[in-house]
């Protein structure tokens, strides 16, 4: 009878410290990243008058977890805004930067979080091409974060090591010395993944699908804000593919998305390609959560709206990781719910299903609840799984 008592006691004690220890749901209460699921972190959005931190979205589903068969245009793609221009980094050059940050991690770090474009600035700068958050089309030490080659190359090991996915560059371009991002992307190894400019559709319509990409091994699309390029050096003018709205301030504002000026109309069909972008002219830690969450869902309702009934395939945002309430992550989740198989997000997307046949739950899961198909595509919660056992224990152990 002792002993018994003992074992269930250890059992209780055993549940309560698996209730504490066990990794926790989006939204839930948490002290450190680590108490939470794989693919959130723990975060207050202050901005938000919310002060307590809760595990919270920092990776969308995989768009082509379920179904690889479709154009990539019919894909949207988390995308992130100076992807190079780290928090807290020191420049390569040894000097203290002073230009503004745009992010909290790695390149290596975004890629291996569902990251999947990458806008980069990239400068002729002490006889290499470097990234840099700079102005006037000239690269400073105090603006220089590091030589390009050092983030492509984390590039080429994220596509090496995952051959079933596919990465979009999208440079802003300063460079004027002669092949100098052809000479930066061979030595970092990229040429191999290169998607070629012949496969770019010219006059809207479908691109290749991302299986015939995959399998073809043309995983890297790189696009240029130079148009001569293309013609000197097969990389992709952006803006004879897609059209981009406003960035910035400008971009902002609830109910318009104009497009930026290089940009031709948003509703301009014979670009097949939709970047939305959704950021501030100064970029804020504290204010990207706020910002990252419902007003980004909004604006891509809008932009959807404005670009002729058409989602954005890049999602492009300050502060990737930061929301209140599933963010950039989420509403990444909700386009490719709409672009793969019709449904509110691509939780519900399952491959061999006809488009608009959406399972019953979707119908009635508000939009932001992502998770409850979420289990399927990775997202663990071993809270159940391991009280499973020890209930069941439990219960025997009380009847006997
Ligand atoms: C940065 O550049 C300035 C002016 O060119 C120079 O005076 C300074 O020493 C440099 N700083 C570093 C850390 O290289
Ligand atoms: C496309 O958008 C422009 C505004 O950017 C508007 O003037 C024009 O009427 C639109 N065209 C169509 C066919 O909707
Ligand atoms: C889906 O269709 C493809 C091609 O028709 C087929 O190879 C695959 O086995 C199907 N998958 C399922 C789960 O039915």
């Amino acid at each position: 009878m002792d002993h018994r008592l003992l074992l269930i006691a250890t059992l209780f004690s055993l549940l309560c410290l698996l209730h504490l220890s066990s990794a926790r749901k989006e939204g839930e209460k948490c002290i450190k990243n680590s108490d939470c699921d794989s693919g959130l972190h723990c975060e207050t959005c202050v901005a938000n008058n919310n002060f307590l931190p809760k595990c919270t979205r920092i990776k969308p589903i995989s768009p082509i977890s379920q179904v690889k068969t479709l154009p990539f245009n019919r894909y949207s793609w988390l995308t992130t805004h100076n992807s190079f221009a780290k928090l807290g980094d020191k420049s390569a050059t040894g000097s203290v930067i002073l230009a503004p940050t745009n992010q909290q991690d790695s390149i290596t770090d975004q890629l291996n979080n569902g990251v999947r474009g990458l806008m980069l600035d990239m400068y002729d700068y002490l006889g290499d091409i470097w990234l840099c958050h700079s102005y006037g089309g000239n690269c400073y030490n105090y603006t220089a974060f590091q030589p390009a080659i050092r983030e492509l190359k984390e590039i080429t090991a994220f596509l090496e090591a995952n051959p079933s996915e596919i990465v979009t560059i999208i440079i802003e371009d300063y460079v004027t010395s002669p092949k100098g991002l052809t000479k930066v992307f061979d030595a970092a190894g990229l040429r191999k993944f290169w998607f070629p400019v012949s496969r770019m559709p010219k006059k809207g319509g479908d691109w290749p699908t991302v299986a015939d990409m995959i399998q073809k091994n043309q995983r890297l699309l790189v696009f240029t804000s130079k148009q001569r390029k293309e013609a000197d050096e097969g990389i992709a003018y952006q803006w004879s593919y897609m059209v981009e709205n406003q960035y910035g301030n400008g971009g902002m504002k609830a109910g318009s998305c104009p497009n930026r000026a290089e940009s031709s109309a948003m509703n301009t069909t014979t670009r097949s390609l939709v970047l939305v972008n959704y950021f501030r002219d100064v970029p804020t830690l504290p204010q990207s959560c706020k910002d990252n969450s419902d007003s980004l869902l909004d604006m891509v309702n809008t932009c959807y709206n404005v670009a002729a009934k058409r989602w954005p395939n890049f999602i492009a945002v300050d502060f990737y990781k930061r929301s209140d309430g599933g963010g950039a992550p989420k509403a990444v989740d909700v386009v490719n719910g709409h672009l793969v198989c019709g449904c509110p997000s691509i939780a519900n997307c399952r491959a061999n299903v006809s488009y608009g046949t959406c399972p019953p739950e979707a119908a009635i899961v508000p939009e932001s609840a992502p998770e409850i198909g979420a289990s399927s595509f990775g997202y663990s919660n071993r809270g159940p799984v391991l009280y499973g056992p020890v209930l069941v224990t439990l219960t025997f152990l009380l009847s006997l």
